[in-house]
Parts: structure tokens; C-alpha cells; sequence
């Protein structure tokens, strides 16, 4: 069974002087998550936001809310991402020693648990957690920076990785640089959710959201 195509939104690349509208604005365009990347200028180079802010505008979407956790250690604060309204929280493989602790206590807070990789990181890192998780996200940039170019080496780790999860109910999240260029790349490797950041906010406006939205999921079903 193929799990449906869905489209998130990196609202990293919003204007973050009015973000609650931007939110707004991509849920009217078609968005089918609203992806809200936390970083901690100590596991990534970058700093954005955290748990406070997104129950700010949490208030601004009734969509699922998938809450990227770039920040080591990241079980301190599971508890405050889940109350501010997240729906799905993702953590690094690389960001704690304990991976099948911190996915447990994600799904004991009553929230759906993903794991994240590095571009660099190999996917048996999961082999022994498969059934604690509900997405994979496998990252096409090194984390950190909206706007870089996609490392097409991901594309075969997606095989791989669609591969290992058989039959279970698991999505493949991919992460970085997709564009209507590289959405068909994933998605014919076995990726179902297309996080894209800079190809969905460039114009500034909500019908060029929908352009941008309807052209990656346009260009992404064409090759299935
Ligand atoms: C990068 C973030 C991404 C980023 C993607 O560290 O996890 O979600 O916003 O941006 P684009 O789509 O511009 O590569
Ligand atoms: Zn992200």
C-alpha cells in the first residue's frame, strides 16, 4: 500500500515578522503539514525558535504540525514541544545516545515520534528502532540553513530505507532542496512527504504559495 503524496511547508523560509499570516497563508495554499524547524545554534549552526513560539501560532492552522528537532539534548524539552502543540516531533539520531528512549517517551506524551538522519548518517542506525517510529526523516541538506542544493547521494539511502520498513505504517520524510527538480527524484526512490522550504515561499504572496505548492506535488505525481 503507497501512503499519500503530502506536501510541508518549511516555514523557515516565511517572513518570521508575521508568521501567524504566513502559517495562514500556506494552510490556504495547499499545504498538507506546516513543518516548524527548532535549531539550537549547538547541534546545527543556526538558531530559531522554540516551544514558546510555536504555541504562539499554533493557533493560525488546524494542519499537522511537524515539529523538526535540530537541538542536542532533545528530551528535555519533548514534554513543552508536545504542549505547544505538535503533532509529530522528530529528533536526530545523532543528537542523543539514547534513541529508543527518546522515541518512547515521544509516543508516551501521546504525539507521533520521528527520527531524523544526516545526510551523512547510515540508515542502520534505525534498523533496531522500526517499530517506535512513525516517520523517517532523511535529510538532503546538512541541517542548519534553508536554500541549499539538495546531495542527491539520499536518493539511494531512500531506497534503502523504504526497503528495510516493509509493510509497516511509516512515512519517509525528505528534507532540503526539493524543488519540482528533485520532488520526482525522492518520490520515485520511495519518499511520500516533501518538506520544501525556499521553493514554496519565493513571491511572497499566497498565490504564489499555490503555484509553488501545486508545481512540486504536480511534478512529484507525474512520475507515479
Ligand atoms: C534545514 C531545515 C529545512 C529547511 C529546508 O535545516 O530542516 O526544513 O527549511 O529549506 P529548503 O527547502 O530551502 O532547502
Ligand atoms: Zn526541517
Amino acid at each position: 500500500m503507497s501512503r499519500p503524496l503530502l506536501i510541508a511547508p518549511s516555514i523557515l523560509s516565511s517572513d518570521f515578522s508575521k508568521i501567524g499570516d504566513e502559517i495562514k497563508a500556506v494552510d490556504a495554499a495547499g499545504a498538507d503539514w506546516i513543518h516548524c524547524d527548532v535549531m539550537d545554534g549547538h547541534f546545527v549552526p543556526n538558531i530559531t525558535y522554540g516551544a514558546p513560539v510555536i504555541k504562539a501560532f499554533r493557533p493560525a492552522s488546524k494542519k499537522i504540525f511537524d515539529v523538526h528537532l535540530m537541538i542536542a539534548p532533545a528530551d528535555p524539552y519533548l514534554a513543552d514541544f508536545a504542549a505547544a502543540g505538535a503533532d509529530i516531533i522528530t529528533i536526530h539520531a545523532e543528537a542523543g545516545p539514547h534513541l529508543d528512549r527518546s522515541l518512547h517517551a515521544i509516543r508516551a506524551l501521546g504525539k507521533k515520534a520521528g527520527v531524523s538522519l544526516n545526510p551523512s548518517t547510515p540508515e542502520s542506525v534505525i534498523e533496531y528502532v522500526l517499530d517506535r517510529l512513525d516517520l523517517i526523516l532523511l535529510m538532503s541538506v546538512n541541517p542548519g540553513f534553508g536554500g541549499q542544493s539538495f546531495i542527491p547521494a539520499v536518493v539511494e539511502k531512500i531506497r534503502r530505507v523504504k526497503k528495510m520498513i516493509g509493510a509497516r505504517p511509516i512515512d519517509i520524510e525528505v528534507d532540503g532542496g526539493i524543488t519540482p527538480e528533485t520532488a520526482p527524484l525522492v518520490v520515485k526512490a520511495g519518499a511520500n512527504v516533501l518538506v520544501a522550504g525556499s521553493a514554496v515561499f519565493k513571491g511572497g504572496t499566497e498565490a504564489s504559495y499555490r503555484a509553488n505548492i501545486a508545481a512540486i506535488r504536480g511534478a512529484a505525481t507525474s512520475t507515479v
